[in-house]
């Protein structure tokens, strides 16, 4: 089979579209035929060595949707043919950037006949980040005001859509031209996040009860300032924070709960992506697909995730 492999870590140059034998699946996997693959900021960090891989050269991508193909042993929940999307590949294990991937299948959930294969692909590591923050760390409530940094980003975007879908009021930030199609996507307030009185802008549009974070270089002190008292931040992007706090005291004065989380954590990442499909069959969390590649561009799309400014989601096709 065909498959997008890194010999060397470096930057997108390093990709290759190399022929590789077919998986086996082990105990508790099943083979996907890969109809499509996202591509997140995540599978640069493998690439370029700043997270770990078991060997190289190695598959890279996190995040698959396809058919099953093969059944391994243990496993109930799947047979040949079922429609699979699912995440946490190329972590510790082969990626999704091939014709075939085996894939736990704790990983995997069924993709509803509604949502196509892009989406899903699309879907996984985003509708888990957003899940996992909105719902299982904020414990967001319909009557609560949540903040969305990036809303125009890959988590962003669905964020918006399930804080909006939870009830809750939601505020985001973007780059201006995103402002109308985020409103669509469920945003009350969508706040450019280069306006210098971007803090007091969002003060005075009533604060915001839980945060959402891609950008903790640059936002924990703000977070600390814009959020209401007995508010909520999750902390999802970025491994430095180069701007820090310059007063920690105000989050003691309103009793604020900052929770950094890693998708990868989530206890069972199946489940939860169980649940995102519901709500992608049901047209609430709806992945906007930006642009499709073949394998032969991934590390165009690798270059784009990081440098280029779009709504939504870059997705892979065999
Ligand atoms: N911890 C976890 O489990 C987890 C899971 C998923 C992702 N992440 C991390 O979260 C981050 C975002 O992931 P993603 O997939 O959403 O990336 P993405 O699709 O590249 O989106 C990033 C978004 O941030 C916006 N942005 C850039 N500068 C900003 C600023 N100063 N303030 C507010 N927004 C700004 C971008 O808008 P413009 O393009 O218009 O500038 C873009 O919409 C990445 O660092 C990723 O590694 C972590």
């Amino acid at each position: 089979m065909r498959a997008v492999r890194f010999h060397e870590h470096g930057g997108p140059e390093v990709l290759t579209v190399d022929e590789v034998d077919d998986p086996d699946p082990e105990h508790g996997q099943v083979v996907v035929d890969v109809e499509a693959a996202g591509v997140n900021p995540v599978d640069t960090y493998f690439r370029e060595g700043a997270y770990p891989v078991p060997h190289l050269p190695f598959i890279g991508g996190g995040d698959l949707a396809g058919t099953v193909a093969e059944v391994g042993e243990g496993v109930e929940q799947f047979a040949v043919g079922d429609r699979v999307f699912g995440t946490g590949l190329g972590n510790g294990m082969p990626g999704s950037y091939a014709e075939q991937a085996a894939a736990p299948a704790d990983f995997l959930a069924h993709l509803p006949d509604e949502v196509g294969f892009d989406a899903g692909a699309a879907l996984g590591t985003v509708g888990a980040t957003a899940w996992q923050a909105l719902v299982h760390h904020a414990s967001a409530e319909p009557t609560e005001v949540v903040l969305v940094h990036g809303g125009s980003g890959g988590v962003g975007h669905v964020a918006v859509q399930l804080a909006d879908t939870m009830g809750a009021y939601v505020h985001t930030t973007a780059s201006p031209e995103y402002e109308a199609e985020l409103e669509d996507l469920g945003a009350d307030t969508v706040f450019d996040y280069a306006r210098d009185d971007l803090e007091d802008a969002v003060t005075e549009a009533g604060g915001a009860d839980v945060v959402v974070d891609l950008h903790m270089d640059q936002y924990l002190q703000f977070n600390a300032d814009v959020v209401n008292a007995g508010g909520r931040v999750v902390g999802i992007g970025n491994d430095t924070a180069e701007g820090g706090f310059s007063d920690i005291g105000v989050t003691k004065g309103k009793e604020v709960q900052y929770q950094f989380m890693s998708m990868f954590n989530a206890d069972d990442i199946g489940a939860v992506l169980a649940k995102v499909a519901d709500l992608a069959a049901q047209g609430e969390m709806t992945p906007v697909v930006h642009e499709t590649y073949g394998f032969e561009d991934a590390g165009e799309a690798q270059r784009a995730v990081l440098e280029d400014s779009f709504l939504g989601k870059l997705v892979l096709e065999p």
